[in-house]
């Protein structure tokens, strides 16, 4: 039989782990629980992060993340009494800037940057168009995995509804700048040399016109000169798009899918495997995020579970209705915990001999640097035996 690699395996055999899922399922949380494992573990760990709501920052104990790298402190680690034996920095992704950065990469001249900068358009697609953060998430990794500074990156991804477009936004990218709708803004006004109405030809005056009752002239102007603009970039541009989603195919890139023990979150998880295997990408390990634990049933039986209950009840409160209630919630939380043992097990079954890891639902959000390390052992199966300290 082939032995299954473990989690920690993974990280020690790879220069980029990239950790991929649904929308709120824990990627950031096991970005992060990985990078901290890895550092503690003798490797120089970059952890490539995207966290809006800063509450990673804050539990590495920085204050505020910019798009620089920072370091995590030393006596962090030691405060908690957590070995260090190597160092971690963590980046958070700024998506504006990075595309920012691209932009002053290929133009020609400080004006042509300028003009794409100072874009309306420019600023739509930078910030809040679907795909952009994905790819710019790439981007940044493809940049940064060429400094030596670190042995590792690991990689956490934007909070997309679908896992899947993560990997189309090369592609997708590549055809935003290199759609018919493009060329045809770009024939349509590059020939003029001139962004004016006046100078195209005539049918596509005729369609800009027309559009221009809807959107007011000077929104043309903006994309004509945006569609200009960025023309002048595609060259280098889309070379540059390749490559980045080339890179995703080195040997030494790992993907770790990540997944909620909900059934939705599991089909996707099966299904983005699928697509990473046809893509020749195939998914190095799957965390199964969040499973609840099987609570056992209460010793004692209905009379005399009320009458314990009422021992210890403070006075005022019926222990009938009390045991009642607790009874309910118990049961609830069992078949909660038995829906998550079938989904847990669903995955596990269809991924095969990969790399498979449990992460249990703890009581409280995952906000300090003991907490990463906690899911740290169970990510890599070196947390304490049920018995030991369990999750709270
Ligand atoms: N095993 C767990 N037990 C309890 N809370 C958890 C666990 N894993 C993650 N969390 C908490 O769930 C919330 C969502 O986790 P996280 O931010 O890692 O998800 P995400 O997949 O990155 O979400 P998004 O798609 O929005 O980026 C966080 O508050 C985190 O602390
Ligand atoms: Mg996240």
């Amino acid at each position: 039989m082939v032995r299954r690699m473990s989690l920690a395996e993974v990280l020690n055999t790879h220069r980029v782990v990239v950790c991929v899922g649904a929308g709120g399922v824990g990627k950031t949380t096991t970005a992060a629980a990985l990078a901290v494992h890895a550092a503690m573990n003798g490797r120089r760990v970059l952890c490539l992060t995207i966290d809006p709501a800063r509450r990673l920052a804050n539990s590495l104990g920085l204050s505020e993340m910019s798009g620089e790298e920072q370091d995590v402190s030393a006596e962090l680690f030691a405060e908690h009494g957590l070995p260090l034996g190597g160092q971690l920095s963590a980046m958070m992704l700024d998506t504006k800037r990075t595309f920012d950065e691209l932009i002053t990469r290929y133009a020609s001249s400080d004006e042509a940057r300028d003009r794409i900068l100072d874009n309306k358009i420019y600023n739509y697609v930078s910030t809040s168009l679907a795909g952009t953060g994905e790819y710019m998430a790439m981007e940044k990794l493809h940049d940064v995995r060429e400094r030596d500074e670190w042995d590792l990156i690991v990689l956490d991804t934007p909070p997309t509804s679908n896992a899947l477009d993560f990997l189309d936004a090369p592609s997708k990218m590549v055809g935003l700048v290199d759609s018919p709708a493009m060329r045809w803004f770009i024939d349509a006004f590059a020939s003029s040399g001139k962004l004016s109405l006046n100078l195209v030809g005539k049918s596509a005056a005729l369609v800009l016109k027309g559009l221009a009752r809807f959107t007011g002239a000077g929104m043309l102007d903006s994309i004509a000169e945006f569609v200009t603009g960025f023309n002048e970039l595609f060259g280098g541009f889309r070379e540059r798009a390749e490559k980045v989603a080339s890179a995703l195919k080195k040997d030494d890139v790992a993907f770790v899918i990540v997944s909620s023990p909900s059934p939705l979150s599991v089909d996707e998880a099966i299904f983005f495997n699928e697509r990473l295997d046809s893509s020749g990408m195939a998914a190095d390990a799957f965390v199964i995020n969040g499973v609840h634990e099987l609570l056992s049933e209460p010793p004692l039986r209905s009379d005399a579970l009320i009458e314990a209950v009422a021992a210890v009840l403070p006075a005022g409160l019926d222990p009938k209705k009390t045991t009642r209630r607790m009874r309910r919630a118990l049961d609830d939380s069992r078949t909660l915990a038995v829906a998550d043992r079938i989904q847990a097990d669903r995955m596990k079954i269809a991924v095969g001999s990969a790399v498979c890891v449990e992460v249990p639902a703890f009581e409280e959000d995952v906000h300090d640097l003991p907490a990463l390390a906690r899911v740290a052992a169970y990510l890599t199966d070196t947390a304490p035996s049920p018995d030991g300290a369990k999750p709270t």
